[in-house]
């Protein structure tokens, strides 16, 4: 039998030394050993974890040159098709889908949590009307950790299930209310007859009716795009949730961070980013010029492009189908056309083919918000409320695996040797 182990000569000093591989992987801290001094082993050099681990997961599985991804080994296809934002939350949450008396306790767990105390709406109100609802979302989601000290126990299983529900039912009323906010509409207080999404149409759009009936259509539509967004294994914002939690934080505080994470255009901000585009090339026949300014270097196809897909994104391919749903409830978003050109002459240039950049889950998505009557500012909001359960569940994976420590990487030190501090009358 092979044996798991890699050899390396150093040329340095014609040293051997013998490594152990265990589930794919080599530890980086076995190349430490590999030294030409006392002081300096060898360590491995890879800015934004290209080829680094961070850490073992049961959680999601992504295979990014064929496009599969599984939630807890069930395909994104399946889930999408039969499952519900909430069950799939569970699921990916606990490893394995509820039984029905575990998905109506948990429906009523996180149902009678989305009340927020009347002070954080007040930290809302001070917000400019014009602040982005993301930098409302963060905020406020961190104000949070100060209205339940106790989430500071967070190796009590108790207490991280009490900040679960917490943090699952409120992400909506905070989005809602940041929304509302916007508006300078009254909040719109949550509805507990209704589901999660449907509730959380209820937040944004409810105005003098004593109830508001969300469409049948929209509302499955946004828990399929929930779903669709719930994990997805070592992202930006997940290892932004890992790696500020590995300081023992309060979760409210490490979702803060998360979340942060998720707002730059390179990752949840995409969504946004991509609407913006499709406005600014304004018409079909501009494509081709635009598609010839990022080939030459000239900004980004937003919506394009993933670090681990180099294939169509499984979930871009959901959303597709989901998009006509709501475009014939809603009217079809005249923006599409351009998408669907932008789509149909990337993916038949040399330039995208050589790369394998194909669209990604924010290409289409922002379509299906701003159908539904949604600013894009919300975007980003709308991809960090079932974002959250995936974090909790990388964090809670993270606090029990024994292997993590506190995210500490190294550095390659480039800079001056130690020289002396030079007086102010003697600099140049
Ligand atoms: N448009 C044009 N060129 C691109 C794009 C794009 N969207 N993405 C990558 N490239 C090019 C890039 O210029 C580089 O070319 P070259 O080899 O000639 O220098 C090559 O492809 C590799 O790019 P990279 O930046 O080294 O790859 P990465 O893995 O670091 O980037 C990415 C991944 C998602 C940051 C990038 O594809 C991108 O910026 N996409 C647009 C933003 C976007 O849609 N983000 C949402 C990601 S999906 C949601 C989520 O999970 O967060």
């Amino acid at each position: 039998m092979p044996s798991e182990t890699l050899t390396i000569t150093d040329n340095r000093t014609g040293k051997q030394y013998e490594i152990s591989i265990k589930n794919g992987a080599i530890k980086a801290t076995d190349l430490f050993q590999i030294r030409i001094s006392e002081e300096e082993g060898l360590v491995s050099y890879d800015p934004g974890f290209m080829n680094t681990a961070s850490c073992q997961s049961k959680i999601t599985y992504i295979d990014g040159d064929r496009g599969i991804l599984r939630y807890r080994g069930y395909p994104i296809e399946q889930i999408a098709e039969k499952s519900s934002y909430l069950e799939t939350a569970y699921l990916i949450l606990y490893g394995e889908l509820p039984n029905k008396t575990q998905l109506e306790d948990w429906t009523h767990n996180i149902t009678f949590h989305s009340i927020i105390h009347e002070n954080i709406k007040k930290v809302i109100d001070s917000f400019h009307h014009e602040a982005h609802p993301m930098g409302v979302l963060i905020s406020t989601v961190g104000a949070l950790s100060t209205f339940y000290p106790e989430a500071k126990k967070i190796f009590d299983v108790k207490t991280r299930r009490a900040q679960t529900y917490r943090l699952i039912s409120k992400m909506p009323t905070l989005a809602g209310f940041a929304y509302r906010h916007s508006l300078g509409l009254p909040y719109s207080y949550p509805d507990n007859d209704l589901s999660y999404t449907g509730n959380f149409l209820n937040m944004l759009f409810k105005m003098t009716e004593l109830k508001y009936k969300p469409n049948p259509v929209l509302e499955r539509a946004l828990d399929i795009l929930f779903i669709l967004h719930a994990d997805h294994e070592q992202n930006c914002s997940a290892n932004a949730m890992r790696s500020v939690g590995s300081s023992q934080v309060d979760p409210y505080s490490a979702v803060a961070a998360a979340a942060a994470a998720l707002y730059g255009p390179l990752h949840g901000g995409a969504n946004e980013a991509v609407l913006r585009m499709l406005m600014e090339i304004g018409s079909k026949d501009k494509v081709p010029e635009f598609i010839k300014k990022v080939k030459g270097g000239e900004g980004r196809l937003m919506g394009f492009g993933h670090r681990v897909y180099k294939n169509y994104d499984p979930r871009a391919k959901i959303i597709k189908e989901i998009a006509d749903q709501v475009f014939e409830v809603r009217g079809r978003n005249p923006l599409l056309d351009i998408a669907l050109e932008l789509e149909r002459i990337a993916l038949s240039d040399d330039y995208f083919i050589k790369r394998k950049l194909y669209p990604n889950v924010d290409f289409y998505s922002g379509l299906i918000y701003q159908s539904m009557g949604l600013p894009m500012d919300m975007f980003p909001v709308l991809f960090a409320i079932p974002r959250t359960a995936g974090w909790i569940a990388q964090w809670e994976e993270m606090l029990m695996d024994a292997d993590q420590k506190l995210a500490r990487p190294k550095q390659v030190y480039l800079g001056a040797e130690i020289r002396d501090y030079v007086p102010m009358e003697k600099r140049s």
